[in-house]
């Protein structure tokens, strides 16, 4: 019998809480995601699938919503048939029963289908690769990504608690948060990006020019649209403008989970909030830790210091 996502919500009323996160090759996941990591290991996509992968926090609304519009040829109307997470499922997401899981709302969905995901490349069902799956990556900068974390488990209650912002720094540089460590996440799809033909995107780069970087998606797609179309699709996708959409702004998730009156889903959507966050001493921390941490790597990251 199908439930719509509110009754669901509420019928599971009492078993939502902050979940506990259990590691999974080590990596620590929410424990329902733990839980039935064998059955999204186990996932086969179809070659015509398409996969948004990214770092929580880093961008995956804003490239869903992109990526939509131009596989719709910027068709506003069409992209507001459904909320985000209902078009482009969550591939790893569990939660407490009768609320689907990302497999389940995969399983009623034909092919192509747009896929998000936070799972760090060597968790991702191998399917992906064999298929040879087009594969977008959005990567935000360290510090801004943080900060935008640490709101969303403030608001999100089913996350982990993340307590005062000081320790979330270090909670954060540790890699004990959902999804765990922003720096091999951005590192493992950084390596495999040419072997696997991963657009490999940061969201500075989005907000610096949305325009490069919305032709960049759309060629990366396949897909050659009129001058006009673009134009239409980067005002669709400013960030004013997706705040304003309730079908990509996540009202449609009650305040029983996300309670926007802690801090909105849209909440800024800009580069450098790091510094209305980080006090001198915490940001040279932060960096110390940072270079060290990044020095086997050269993944072009703005804005940083
Ligand atoms: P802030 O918390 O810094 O505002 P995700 O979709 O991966 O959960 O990322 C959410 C972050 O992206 C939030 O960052 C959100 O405001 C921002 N965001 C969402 N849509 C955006 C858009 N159209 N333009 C710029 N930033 C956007």
């Amino acid at each position: 019998e199908e439930l719509d996502y509110h009754t669901a919500i509420q019928k599971a009323g009492k078993q939502l809480c902050r979940f506990p996160l259990v590691t999974v090759r080590g990596v620590p996941l929410m424990c329902h995601i733990a839980d039935n990591f064998e059955h999204i290991w186990a996932f086969t996509p179809d070659p015509s699938d398409l996969l948004i992968a990214t770092y929580p926090k880093a961008g995956t609304t804003w490239t869903q919503e992109i990526v939509d519009l131009l596989l719709n040829n910027g068709d506003a109307e069409a992209c507001m048939r459904a909320p985000t997470p209902v078009r482009s499922p969550f591939l790893e997401i569990f939660s407490p029963k009768p609320i689907p899981s990302g497999l389940d709302l995969l399983k009623k969905m034909t092919p192509p289908r747009m896929i998000k995901t936070h799972l760090p490349f060597q968790l991702v069902p191998l399917g992906f690769w064999e298929n040879k799956c087009k594969t977008i990556y959005v990567a935000r900068n360290a510090k801004d990504n943080l900060v935008s974390y640490y709101h969303f488990d403030r608001m999100n209650q089913t996350q982990p608690e993340p307590g005062p912002w000081d320790s979330y720094i270090h909670k954060f540089m540790q890699g004990d948060v959902g999804w765990g460590s922003w720096y091999d996440h951005v590192k493992s799809y950084w390596a495999e990006r040419e072997k696997r033909n991963i657009l490999y995107l940061f969201y500075e780069d989005m907000k610096e020019n949305p325009r490069r970087e919305v032709e960049r998606i759309m060629r990366y797609l396949g897909l050659s649209l009129s001058d006009e179309v673009i134009s239409q699709i980067v005002e669709l996708t400013s960030f004013k403008s997706m705040k304003e959409n309730p079908m990509s702004n996540y009202s449609c998730v009650p305040k029983l989970v996300f309670d926007d009156s802690i801090s909105p889903f849209m909440r800024k959507g800009e580069v450098g909030d790091w510094r209305n966050h980080f006090t001198p001493e915490q940001s040279k921390m932060f960096d110390k830790d940072y270079k060290e941490k990044m020095k086997d790597v050269d993944i072009p990251f703005r804005d940083l210091i």
